[in-house]
Parts: structure tokens; C-alpha cells; sequence
């Protein structure tokens, strides 16, 4: 069995076993799957995830589908994996369509919730995951990395989070990715580690401000997570991460996904305004 077919099963077992707990909680989604508690959690629902053509985002726009949504998969050069998750998603029986859009530019992010909206009449999860990972001292940083990372990780998560906060369907779920670089602090990583506290922060207050609305807004801070945001890095980027954390491995794109989709689940509905650290204990 696959880990996306366990995770499902994993996630239909717990829907199935907390039917009373769904009807006590009011929402009429929840009251849905509390009468057909072998409903499918995302079955009716859509989902947008910025940055899913590989990494964290791939395993996210998989795991989602798999559960039932349809999931539009964004991404910024690369499109023949972007297309790859998008077969692999139809070839299992699941919805998705593969959108082009750079998150920085405030209308391509428009564009691409409009190409969402009118494909699946509107979105019930966003997933603000892309992100970019520029590091060096402080010393060297040069203003083109810097500003490119500021780009992309602090303007263009504000412009995914504005038309998130828009035009996200009530009971919906928006999840951020940060960092356990924040709790960290490695030398070095300054710049991108500012640009992750931010998702914090956004989502705090995000979560506030949709406040009556039933839509949670949370951060997730995966640790070390083996893609190519650490291996552009070389292998000295990775060097005794497994040793160093108490679970003794790397983490994998599967791990976040898992918890992304936890937020997303009915089982998650109570935890808004958090941040969630998933990094095998090395915190
Ligand atoms: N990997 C880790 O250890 C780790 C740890 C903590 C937090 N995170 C966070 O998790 C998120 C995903 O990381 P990852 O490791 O999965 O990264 P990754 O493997 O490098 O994938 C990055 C994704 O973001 C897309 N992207 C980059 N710039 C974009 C832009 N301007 N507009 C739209 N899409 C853009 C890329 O698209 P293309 O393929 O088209 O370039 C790709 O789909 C990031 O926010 C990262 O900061 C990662």
C-alpha cells in the first residue's frame, strides 16, 4: 500500500470513528459527514495549492485529491512535472488541472483564483506553500537574492492570502508553510527565516480577521524536509539532520502533507490560528 493510500485510509478511519463529535460541533458540513460518516472529506470541495509541481506542495495536491477534492496545481517554470502531478491525480480517479503563476505578481495570483473559480466553482482549502530558500551570511547577501526571496515568500504569500481571504468558501481552510528554521536560527539563514516567521504571523491574524466565518487559518513549520529547496543546496545541506533529530530521519514531502491534510479534515476543524512544528522532534 502507497503512503497517499494510507494516509486516506487513515483519514477515512478517523472521519468514520467521530460521527457524535461532528454533530455536536454544528457546521452543516460537519452535520453532512456526521449523517454519512463514510464520506469522502474533500468529495464536492476544491482546492488550490501554490507551488505543487514537486516537493511538500506535489505531495499536498496528491493527498488532497486522493481524499476527494479538486485541486488546481499551481506552478512557476516547471510545467512537465506540474503535468505529471496532474495525470498521476486523473490516472487515480481524482480532478485537477495545472495553472501557471507566478505568486509574486498580485494579478497572475488573481488570474490564477479566477482559472480555479471558474473550473470548480470555488475554493474550500488554499494551501500557500510556494517558496523559495536563499541563504548565506549576511555579509554576502546579495540584494538579488534577497529581494527575490522577499518576492516571492513575503509579497507573494500576502498576495495568495489576500485573494485566499476573498474568496475562500466559509467552513474552508487555509494553510501556510513556515518553518522550525524559525525556532532554529541557524547562521546564515536570516533573510529566509524572516520570510517564514511572516506566515505566522499572517496566519494569526489572518484567522482573526475571517473570524464567523468557520474558515481556520493555520502555519505549518516543517524541519528539514528532503526536496530540491534543501538538495539545491548540495549534500552538506542534509549532513546530520537524521542523527540530530529524534526520529532519526530526514523528513519526507509525505510528513507535511499528512498534517496539511489534518487541518483540512473535520478531525482538524478545532485548531485555527496556530502554527504547527512537524519536524521529527528536532525543534
Ligand atoms: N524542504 C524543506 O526542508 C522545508 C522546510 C520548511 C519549510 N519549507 C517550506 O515549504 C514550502 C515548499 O517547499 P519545498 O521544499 O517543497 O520546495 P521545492 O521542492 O523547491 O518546491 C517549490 C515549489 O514552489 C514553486 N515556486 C517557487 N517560486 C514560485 C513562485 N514565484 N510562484 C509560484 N510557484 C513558485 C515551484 O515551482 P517550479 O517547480 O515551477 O519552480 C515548486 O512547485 C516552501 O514555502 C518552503 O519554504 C520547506
Amino acid at each position: 500500500m502507497s503512503d497517499t493510500d494510507n494516509s486516506r485510509r487513515i483519514f477515512l478511519a478517523l472521519a468514520a470513528a467521530a460521527p457524535a463529535a461532528l454533530a455536536l460541533s454544528g457546521t452543516a458540513s460537519a452535520q453532512t459527514s456526521a449523517a454519512n460518516p463514510g464520506t469522502v472529506p474533500g468529495a464536492g470541495r476544491a482546492a488550490l495549492v501554490t507551488g505543487s509541481s514537486r516537493g511538500i506542495g506535489a505531495a499536498t495536491a496528491r493527498l488532497l485529491a486522493h481524499v476527494g477534492y479538486a485541486v488546481t496545481v499551481n506552478y512557476l517554470t516547471n510545467r512537465g512535472l506540474a503535468d505529471q502531478v496532474v495525470a498521476d491525480i486523473k490516472a487515480a480517479g481524482g480532478r485537477a488541472m495545472a495553472r501557471q503563476a507566478d505568486v509574486a505578481d498580485p494579478a497572475a495570483v488573481k488570474a490564477l483564483f479566477d482559472a480555479h473559480d471558474e473550473a470548480y466553482g470555488g475554493v474550500d482549502v488554499v494551501v500557500n506553500n510556494a517558496g523559495i530558500m536563499n541563504v548565506g551570511p549576511f555579509a554576502q547577501m546579495t540584494d538579488d537574492a534577497f529581494n527575490r526571496m522577499i518576492a516571492t515568500n513575503m509579497t507573494g504569500s500576502f498576495n495568495v492570502l489576500r485573494e485566499a481571504a476573498r474568496r475562500t468558501r466559509d467552513g474552508g481552510r487555509i494553510v501556510s508553510l513556515s518553518s522550525s528554521i524559525i525556532l532554529q536560527k541557524p547562521a546564515y539563514t536570516g533573510a529566509y527565516a524572516a520570510t517564514k516567521a511572516a506566515q505566522e504571523i499572517y496566519s494569526s491574524v489572518l484567522a482573526k480577521e475571517l473570524a464567523g466565518r468557520n474558515i481556520s487559518v493555520n502555519a505549518v513549520s516543517p524541519g528539514a524536509v528532503d526536496t530540491q529547496l534543501l538538495r539545491q543546496h548540495g549534500e552538506e545541506a542534509l549532513r546530520g539532520i537524521p542523527e540530530a533529530t529524534p526520529l532519526q530521519r530526514l523528513g519526507q514531502p509525505q510528513d507535511i502533507a499528512n498534517v496539511i491534510a489534518l487541518l483540512c479534515s473535520h478531525d482538524g476543524a478545532w485548531i485555527n490560528g496556530q502554527n504547527i512544528f512537524a519536524n521529527g522532534g528536532l525543534g
